[in-house]
Protein backbone atom coordinates (compact mmCIF):
# COMPACT_ATOMS: atom_id res chain seq x y z
CA UNK A 1 0.00 0.00 0.00
CA UNK A 2 1.25 3.46 -0.81
CA UNK A 3 2.07 6.21 1.93
CA UNK A 4 -1.04 8.08 1.15
CA UNK A 5 -3.54 9.61 2.70
CA UNK A 6 -7.32 10.52 1.66
CA UNK A 7 -8.58 13.55 2.74
CA UNK A 8 -12.55 14.40 1.99
CA UNK A 9 -13.27 18.25 2.25
CA UNK A 10 -9.73 19.05 2.00
CA UNK A 11 -10.71 22.81 0.59
CA UNK A 12 -12.66 23.35 3.53
CA UNK A 13 -11.50 25.27 7.08
CA UNK A 14 -10.73 22.72 9.27
CA UNK A 15 -9.54 20.11 6.00
CA UNK A 16 -7.60 22.85 4.20
CA UNK A 17 -5.39 23.33 7.90
CA UNK A 18 -5.01 19.77 8.18
CA UNK A 19 -3.69 19.46 4.57
CA UNK A 20 -1.36 21.99 5.29
CA UNK A 21 0.01 20.52 8.20
CA UNK A 22 -0.03 16.86 6.81
CA UNK A 23 2.17 17.69 3.61
CA UNK A 24 4.87 18.64 6.09
CA UNK A 25 5.00 15.40 8.14
CA UNK A 26 5.94 14.05 4.29
CA UNK A 27 3.79 11.19 1.98
CA UNK A 28 0.88 11.73 -0.77
CA UNK A 29 -2.62 13.70 0.32
CA UNK A 30 -5.33 13.20 -2.36
CA UNK A 31 -7.50 15.72 -1.65
CA UNK A 32 -11.50 14.95 -2.71
CA UNK A 33 -13.18 18.27 -2.38
CA UNK A 34 -16.85 19.09 -4.15
CA UNK A 35 -15.67 22.98 -3.34
CA UNK A 36 -19.26 23.70 -2.35
CA UNK A 37 -19.51 27.38 -1.43
CA UNK A 38 -17.43 26.52 1.88
CA UNK A 39 -14.67 24.87 -0.29
CA UNK A 40 -12.03 26.84 -1.22
CA UNK A 41 -8.75 25.76 -3.19
CA UNK A 42 -7.03 29.76 -2.50
CA UNK A 43 -6.84 27.92 1.38
CA UNK A 44 -4.49 25.46 -0.41
CA UNK A 45 -2.76 27.72 -2.99
CA UNK A 46 1.04 27.76 -0.90
CA UNK A 47 0.47 23.62 -2.27
CA UNK A 48 0.70 24.71 -5.73
CA UNK A 49 3.58 23.18 -7.03
CA UNK A 50 3.57 20.54 -4.65
CA UNK A 51 3.65 16.91 -6.05
CA UNK A 52 2.31 15.36 -2.67
CA UNK A 53 -0.86 17.55 -3.38
CA UNK A 54 -3.36 15.94 -5.37
CA UNK A 55 -6.56 17.49 -5.60
CA UNK A 56 -9.57 15.70 -6.82
CA UNK A 57 -12.42 17.75 -7.80
CA UNK A 58 -15.94 15.28 -6.83
CA UNK A 59 -18.39 14.34 -4.66
CA UNK A 60 -18.25 11.80 -1.60
CA UNK A 61 -21.39 10.65 -2.88
CA UNK A 62 -19.84 9.55 -6.64
CA UNK A 63 -19.32 5.97 -6.00
CA UNK A 64 -17.46 5.44 -9.69
CA UNK A 65 -14.97 8.11 -8.63
CA UNK A 66 -14.43 6.48 -5.19
CA UNK A 67 -13.51 3.07 -6.51
CA UNK A 68 -11.24 4.75 -9.30
CA UNK A 69 -9.49 6.32 -6.34
CA UNK A 70 -9.07 4.06 -4.40
CA UNK A 71 -7.64 1.53 -6.39
CA UNK A 72 -5.49 4.28 -8.11
CA UNK A 73 -4.09 5.53 -4.82
CA UNK A 74 -4.56 2.66 -2.50
CA UNK A 75 -4.26 5.06 1.02
CA UNK A 76 -3.72 3.25 3.89
CA UNK A 77 -6.01 5.84 5.73
CA UNK A 78 -8.98 7.88 5.15
CA UNK A 79 -10.18 10.90 6.77
CA UNK A 80 -13.34 12.27 6.72
CA UNK A 81 -13.80 16.03 7.04
CA UNK A 82 -16.19 16.46 3.86
CA UNK A 83 -20.10 17.96 5.06
CA UNK A 84 -22.44 20.60 4.99
CA UNK A 85 -21.24 21.90 8.28
CA UNK A 86 -23.54 25.21 9.20
CA UNK A 87 -26.30 25.47 11.34
CA UNK A 88 -28.02 28.20 10.27
CA UNK A 89 -28.18 26.60 6.53
CA UNK A 90 -29.33 23.38 8.04
CA UNK A 91 -32.62 25.02 9.31
CA UNK A 92 -33.16 27.37 6.24
CA UNK A 93 -32.26 24.40 3.30
CA UNK A 94 -31.93 20.93 5.00
CA UNK A 95 -31.65 18.75 2.05
CA UNK A 96 -28.37 19.10 0.81
CA UNK A 97 -27.32 18.18 4.74
CA UNK A 98 -29.06 15.16 4.24
CA UNK A 99 -27.75 14.36 0.78
CA UNK A 100 -24.41 14.82 2.23
CA UNK A 101 -24.05 14.04 5.56
CA UNK A 102 -25.95 10.99 5.74
CA UNK A 103 -26.50 9.49 1.96
CA UNK A 104 -22.91 10.73 0.43
CA UNK A 105 -21.21 9.08 3.58
CA UNK A 106 -23.07 6.16 3.00
CA UNK A 107 -21.74 5.79 -0.98
CA UNK A 108 -18.51 6.49 0.88
CA UNK A 109 -18.57 3.73 3.22
CA UNK A 110 -20.00 1.31 0.82
CA UNK A 111 -16.67 1.99 -1.82
CA UNK A 112 -14.13 1.85 1.28
CA UNK A 113 -15.81 -1.28 2.72
CA UNK A 114 -15.20 -2.91 -0.85
CA UNK A 115 -12.11 -1.97 -1.00
CA UNK A 116 -10.71 -2.69 2.47
CA UNK A 117 -12.01 -5.91 2.10
CA UNK A 118 -9.95 -6.97 -1.06
CA UNK A 119 -7.03 -5.79 0.45
CA UNK A 120 -4.48 -8.36 1.87
CA UNK A 121 -4.26 -8.87 5.94
CA UNK A 122 -1.08 -6.60 6.61
CA UNK A 123 -2.85 -3.79 4.84
CA UNK A 124 -6.47 -4.50 6.13
CA UNK A 125 -4.86 -4.50 9.86
CA UNK A 126 -3.37 -1.48 8.98
CA UNK A 127 -6.31 0.48 7.78
CA UNK A 128 -8.12 3.25 9.52
CA UNK A 129 -11.35 5.13 8.30
CA UNK A 130 -10.86 8.55 10.46
CA UNK A 131 -14.76 10.22 10.31
CA UNK A 132 -14.68 13.73 11.79
CA UNK A 133 -17.70 14.71 13.67
CA UNK A 134 -19.35 16.95 16.15
CA UNK A 135 -20.01 17.56 19.47
CA UNK A 136 -23.24 18.81 18.81
CA UNK A 137 -24.38 14.74 17.94
CA UNK A 138 -24.93 14.93 21.99
CA UNK A 139 -27.52 17.91 21.78
CA UNK A 140 -27.22 20.83 24.51
CA UNK A 141 -26.49 20.95 28.30
CA UNK A 142 -27.80 22.84 31.24
CA UNK A 143 -25.86 25.00 33.05
CA UNK A 144 -24.62 22.27 35.99
CA UNK A 145 -24.11 19.15 33.69
CA UNK A 146 -20.91 17.85 33.38
CA UNK A 147 -19.29 18.08 29.80
CA UNK A 148 -19.84 15.75 27.19
CA UNK A 149 -18.59 12.51 27.48
CA UNK A 150 -17.99 9.83 25.28
CA UNK A 151 -20.71 7.85 27.04
CA UNK A 152 -23.59 10.57 26.57
CA UNK A 153 -26.44 9.91 24.46
CA UNK A 154 -26.95 10.99 21.29
CA UNK A 155 -29.91 13.77 20.96
CA UNK A 156 -29.34 15.73 17.79
CA UNK A 157 -31.19 18.84 17.73
CA UNK A 158 -30.82 20.73 14.31
CA UNK A 159 -30.97 19.02 11.23
CA UNK A 160 -27.19 19.66 10.62
CA UNK A 161 -26.58 17.64 14.09
CA UNK A 162 -29.03 14.95 13.11
CA UNK A 163 -27.41 14.34 9.77
CA UNK A 164 -23.92 14.36 11.51
CA UNK A 165 -25.28 12.10 14.03
CA UNK A 166 -26.26 9.68 11.14
CA UNK A 167 -23.09 9.78 10.02
CA UNK A 168 -21.70 8.39 12.84
CA UNK A 169 -24.12 5.86 13.80
CA UNK A 170 -22.99 4.37 9.89
CA UNK A 171 -19.56 4.61 10.93
CA UNK A 172 -20.53 2.74 14.11
CA UNK A 173 -22.06 -0.03 12.28
CA UNK A 174 -19.41 -0.47 9.48
CA UNK A 175 -17.04 -0.97 12.53
CA UNK A 176 -19.51 -3.40 14.25
CA UNK A 177 -20.77 -5.40 11.25
CA UNK A 178 -18.15 -5.69 9.20
CA UNK A 179 -15.08 -4.89 10.99
CA UNK A 180 -13.97 -1.88 9.08
CA UNK A 181 -11.15 -0.42 11.07
CA UNK A 182 -12.86 3.02 11.68
CA UNK A 183 -12.29 6.04 14.50
CA UNK A 184 -14.39 8.71 15.18
CA UNK A 185 -13.79 11.74 16.62
CA UNK A 186 -16.78 14.55 18.83
CA UNK A 187 -15.10 17.98 18.65
CA UNK A 188 -15.89 21.39 19.73
CA UNK A 189 -16.67 25.06 18.10
CA UNK A 190 -13.43 25.36 16.17
CA UNK A 191 -11.98 28.58 15.31
CA UNK A 192 -8.94 30.09 13.39
CA UNK A 193 -7.57 30.62 9.83
CA UNK A 194 -10.05 30.07 6.58
CA UNK A 195 -12.86 29.91 8.28
CA UNK A 196 -15.68 30.77 6.16
CA UNK A 197 -17.12 34.07 7.40
CA UNK A 198 -20.77 32.66 8.18
CA UNK A 199 -19.56 30.78 11.37
CA UNK A 200 -19.62 33.65 14.34
CA UNK A 201 -16.14 34.62 14.64
CA UNK A 202 -15.49 35.63 11.20
CA UNK A 203 -18.54 36.64 10.52
CA UNK A 204 -18.36 39.23 13.20
CA UNK A 205 -14.59 40.13 12.72
CA UNK A 206 -15.76 41.11 9.20
CA UNK A 207 -18.64 42.94 9.97
CA UNK A 208 -16.90 44.61 12.64
CA UNK A 209 -14.20 45.83 10.08
CA UNK A 210 -17.00 46.91 7.21
CA UNK A 211 -18.93 48.69 10.39
CA UNK A 212 -22.05 46.67 10.05
CA UNK A 213 -24.15 45.39 13.12
CA UNK A 214 -22.04 42.21 15.05
CA UNK A 215 -25.11 40.19 15.23
CA UNK A 216 -25.75 38.29 18.38
CA UNK A 217 -28.48 35.35 18.30
CA UNK A 218 -30.93 35.68 21.61
CA UNK A 219 -29.38 37.18 24.71
CA UNK A 220 -25.93 36.22 24.21
CA UNK A 221 -25.78 34.08 26.60
CA UNK A 222 -25.25 30.59 24.72
CA UNK A 223 -22.04 29.05 25.40
CA UNK A 224 -20.08 27.05 23.30
CA UNK A 225 -16.46 25.18 23.74
CA UNK A 226 -13.85 27.12 21.57
CA UNK A 227 -10.89 25.43 20.20
CA UNK A 228 -7.93 26.41 17.83
CA UNK A 229 -8.27 24.77 14.57
CA UNK A 230 -4.71 23.32 14.71
CA UNK A 231 -5.19 21.58 18.13
CA UNK A 232 -7.78 19.78 16.54
CA UNK A 233 -5.87 19.24 13.42
CA UNK A 234 -2.98 17.47 15.78
CA UNK A 235 -5.63 15.67 17.81
CA UNK A 236 -6.93 14.38 14.80
CA UNK A 237 -3.37 13.12 13.76
CA UNK A 238 -3.32 11.56 17.60
CA UNK A 239 -6.10 9.11 17.10
CA UNK A 240 -4.99 8.39 13.08
CA UNK A 241 -1.79 6.95 14.26
CA UNK A 242 -2.14 5.58 17.91
CA UNK A 243 -6.24 5.59 18.90
CA UNK A 244 -7.77 2.74 19.40
CA UNK A 245 -10.01 1.23 16.28
CA UNK A 246 -13.73 1.24 16.89
CA UNK A 247 -13.32 3.90 19.45
CA UNK A 248 -14.39 7.72 19.61
CA UNK A 249 -12.81 10.24 20.82
CA UNK A 250 -14.15 13.83 21.77
CA UNK A 251 -11.93 16.58 21.19
CA UNK A 252 -12.41 20.19 23.09
CA UNK A 253 -10.65 23.07 24.20
CA UNK A 254 -12.02 23.46 27.69
CA UNK A 255 -12.81 26.85 27.02
CA UNK A 256 -16.50 28.04 27.46
CA UNK A 257 -17.51 31.23 26.60
CA UNK A 258 -20.66 32.85 25.98
CA UNK A 259 -21.59 34.16 22.96
CA UNK A 260 -21.17 37.54 24.35
CA UNK A 261 -18.04 36.90 25.86
CA UNK A 262 -16.53 36.47 22.64
CA UNK A 263 -18.12 39.53 20.53
CA UNK A 264 -16.77 41.31 23.46
CA UNK A 265 -13.54 39.79 23.27
CA UNK A 266 -13.16 40.31 19.54
CA UNK A 267 -14.16 44.17 20.01
CA UNK A 268 -11.52 44.53 22.25
CA UNK A 269 -8.67 43.17 19.95
CA UNK A 270 -9.60 44.80 17.71
CA UNK A 271 -10.34 48.52 19.47
CA UNK A 272 -6.43 47.67 20.14
CA UNK A 273 -5.47 46.44 16.93
CA UNK A 274 -7.03 48.62 14.46
CA UNK A 275 -8.72 50.81 16.21
CA UNK A 276 -12.24 53.09 15.00
CA UNK A 277 -12.15 56.86 14.32
CA UNK A 278 -14.15 57.32 17.69
CA UNK A 279 -15.82 54.43 20.02
CA UNK A 280 -15.66 50.93 20.37
CA UNK A 281 -16.23 48.31 18.26
CA UNK A 282 -18.33 47.44 20.67
CA UNK A 283 -21.10 50.02 20.07
CA UNK A 284 -21.67 47.78 16.62
CA UNK A 285 -23.42 44.83 18.49
CA UNK A 286 -26.74 44.23 17.98
CA UNK A 287 -29.07 41.34 19.46
CA UNK A 288 -31.32 39.72 17.18
CA UNK A 289 -33.70 37.33 16.88
CA UNK A 290 -32.67 34.06 17.69
CA UNK A 291 -31.56 30.61 15.73
CA UNK A 292 -35.01 28.08 16.07
CA UNK A 293 -34.10 25.26 18.48
CA UNK A 294 -30.81 27.01 19.78
CA UNK A 295 -28.82 25.15 21.96
CA UNK A 296 -27.47 26.60 25.31
CA UNK A 297 -24.90 24.71 26.11
CA UNK A 298 -21.89 23.03 24.80
CA UNK A 299 -18.84 21.87 26.70
CA UNK A 300 -16.41 18.86 25.86
CA UNK A 301 -14.63 15.99 28.33
CA UNK A 302 -11.60 15.59 26.62
CA UNK A 303 -9.91 13.46 29.39
CA UNK A 304 -10.05 9.93 27.45
CA UNK A 305 -7.77 11.42 24.29
CA UNK A 306 -5.49 13.12 26.93
CA UNK A 307 -5.19 9.80 29.00
CA UNK A 308 -5.41 7.56 26.03
CA UNK A 309 -3.43 9.28 23.93
CA UNK A 310 -1.45 12.56 25.58
CA UNK A 311 -3.14 14.94 23.29
CA UNK A 312 -3.84 18.39 25.40
CA UNK A 313 -4.44 22.00 23.34
CA UNK A 314 -1.36 24.14 23.06
CA UNK A 315 -3.56 27.05 22.40
CA UNK A 316 -6.03 29.17 25.64
CA UNK A 317 -8.98 30.97 24.01
CA UNK A 318 -7.11 33.86 24.86
CA UNK A 319 -4.08 32.74 23.01
CA UNK A 320 -5.58 31.26 19.74
CA UNK A 321 -8.43 33.85 19.19
CA UNK A 322 -5.23 36.95 18.97
CA UNK A 323 -3.20 34.94 16.60
CA UNK A 324 -6.74 34.43 15.06
CA UNK A 325 -7.58 37.93 14.63
CA UNK A 326 -4.01 38.81 13.18
CA UNK A 327 -4.42 36.50 10.23
CA UNK A 328 -7.59 37.44 9.37
CA UNK A 329 -6.01 41.82 9.17
CA UNK A 330 -3.25 40.14 7.72
CA UNK A 331 -5.42 37.95 4.91
CA UNK A 332 -7.99 40.83 3.69
CA UNK A 333 -6.82 39.38 0.27
CA UNK A 334 -8.37 36.18 0.74
CA UNK A 335 -11.61 37.48 3.04
CA UNK A 336 -12.54 39.65 -0.27
CA UNK A 337 -11.73 36.50 -2.59
CA UNK A 338 -14.39 35.11 -0.23
CA UNK A 339 -16.63 37.57 0.32
CA UNK A 340 -18.36 37.07 -3.42
CA UNK A 341 -21.85 37.35 -4.84
CA UNK A 342 -22.87 33.49 -2.79
CA UNK A 343 -21.93 35.09 0.50
CA UNK A 344 -23.98 37.99 -0.01
CA UNK A 345 -26.88 36.30 -0.97
CA UNK A 346 -26.59 33.80 2.17
CA UNK A 347 -26.28 37.06 4.45
CA UNK A 348 -29.64 38.78 3.09
CA UNK A 349 -31.43 35.02 3.65
CA UNK A 350 -30.01 34.69 7.42
CA UNK A 351 -30.11 37.94 8.95
CA UNK A 352 -33.04 40.15 6.78
CA UNK A 353 -35.64 40.45 9.33
CA UNK A 354 -33.91 39.25 12.04
CA UNK A 355 -33.46 42.36 13.67
CA UNK A 356 -35.39 42.44 17.17
P1 LIG B 1 -16.52 23.54 5.96
O1 LIG B 1 -17.97 23.76 5.64
O2 LIG B 1 -15.62 24.70 6.08
O3 LIG B 1 -15.87 22.57 4.85
C1 LIG B 1 -16.53 21.45 4.34
C2 LIG B 1 -15.78 21.02 3.10
O4 LIG B 1 -16.43 19.84 2.58
C3 LIG B 1 -15.82 22.05 1.97
O5 LIG B 1 -14.54 22.17 1.38
C4 LIG B 1 -16.82 21.48 0.97
O6 LIG B 1 -16.56 21.85 -0.37
C5 LIG B 1 -16.63 19.98 1.19
N1 LIG B 1 -17.79 19.18 0.81
C6 LIG B 1 -19.09 19.42 1.13
N2 LIG B 1 -19.87 18.47 0.60
C7 LIG B 1 -19.05 17.60 -0.05
C8 LIG B 1 -19.26 16.41 -0.78
N3 LIG B 1 -20.50 15.92 -0.97
N4 LIG B 1 -18.19 15.76 -1.31
C9 LIG B 1 -16.94 16.27 -1.14
N5 LIG B 1 -16.69 17.40 -0.47
C10 LIG B 1 -17.73 18.06 0.08
O7 LIG B 1 -16.52 22.64 7.27
P2 LIG B 1 -15.48 22.61 8.48
O8 LIG B 1 -15.87 23.61 9.47
O9 LIG B 1 -14.11 22.60 7.92
O10 LIG B 1 -15.83 21.18 9.09
C11 LIG B 1 -15.19 20.01 8.60
C12 LIG B 1 -15.77 18.80 9.32
O11 LIG B 1 -15.57 18.95 10.72
C13 LIG B 1 -17.28 18.65 9.13
O12 LIG B 1 -17.56 17.28 9.01
C14 LIG B 1 -17.89 19.20 10.41
O13 LIG B 1 -19.10 18.56 10.71
C15 LIG B 1 -16.80 18.84 11.41
N6 LIG B 1 -16.69 19.73 12.59
C16 LIG B 1 -16.61 21.08 12.42
C17 LIG B 1 -16.45 21.89 13.54
C18 LIG B 1 -16.34 23.40 13.41
O14 LIG B 1 -16.37 24.09 14.44
N7 LIG B 1 -16.18 23.96 12.22
C19 LIG B 1 -16.39 21.33 14.82
C20 LIG B 1 -16.50 19.94 14.95
C21 LIG B 1 -16.64 19.15 13.81
O1 LIG C 1 -19.90 22.54 18.14
C1 LIG C 1 -19.30 22.20 16.93
C2 LIG C 1 -20.03 22.92 15.81
O2 LIG C 1 -19.67 24.29 15.90
C3 LIG C 1 -19.70 22.36 14.43
O3 LIG C 1 -20.15 21.05 14.33
C4 LIG C 1 -20.37 23.20 13.33
O4 LIG C 1 -19.95 22.74 12.07
C5 LIG C 1 -19.94 24.64 13.51
O5 LIG C 1 -20.63 25.45 12.58
C6 LIG C 1 -20.23 25.13 14.93
O6 LIG C 1 -21.66 25.24 15.16
P1 LIG C 1 -22.30 26.50 15.93
O7 LIG C 1 -23.71 26.64 15.51
O8 LIG C 1 -22.00 26.43 17.38
O9 LIG C 1 -21.36 27.67 15.29
P2 LIG C 1 -21.72 29.15 14.79
O10 LIG C 1 -20.42 29.83 14.53
O11 LIG C 1 -22.74 29.16 13.72
O12 LIG C 1 -22.37 29.80 16.08
C7 LIG C 1 -21.66 29.87 17.30
C8 LIG C 1 -22.61 30.49 18.32
O13 LIG C 1 -22.84 31.87 17.98
C9 LIG C 1 -23.99 29.84 18.36
O14 LIG C 1 -24.45 29.82 19.69
C10 LIG C 1 -24.85 30.75 17.51
C11 LIG C 1 -24.22 32.11 17.73
N1 LIG C 1 -24.30 33.06 16.59
C12 LIG C 1 -23.91 32.63 15.37
C13 LIG C 1 -23.95 33.48 14.28
C14 LIG C 1 -23.55 33.00 12.89
C15 LIG C 1 -24.71 34.37 16.81
O15 LIG C 1 -25.02 34.77 17.95
N2 LIG C 1 -24.73 35.21 15.73
C16 LIG C 1 -24.40 34.82 14.48
O16 LIG C 1 -24.50 35.66 13.53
Amino acid sequence: MNDCILVTGGAGFIGSNFVLEQIATGGLVLNLDKLTYAGNLSNLASLQSEARHVFVHGDIGDRGLLRNLLSKYHPRVIVNFAAESHVDRSIHAPGEFIQTNIVGMFNLLEEVRVYWQELDQDSKTDFRFLHVSTDEVYGSLGPADPPFSEQNPYQPNSPYAASKASSDHLVRAYHHTYGLPTLTTNCSNNYGPYQYPEKLIPLVLLNALEGKPLPIYGDGSNIRDWLYVRDHCTAIREVMSRGRVGETYNIGGWNEKTNKDVVHTLCDILDELKPREQGSYRQQIQFVTDRPGHDRRYAIDARKIEQELGWKPQESFETGIRKTVSWYLDNLDWVQDVVSGAYKSWIATNYTRREL
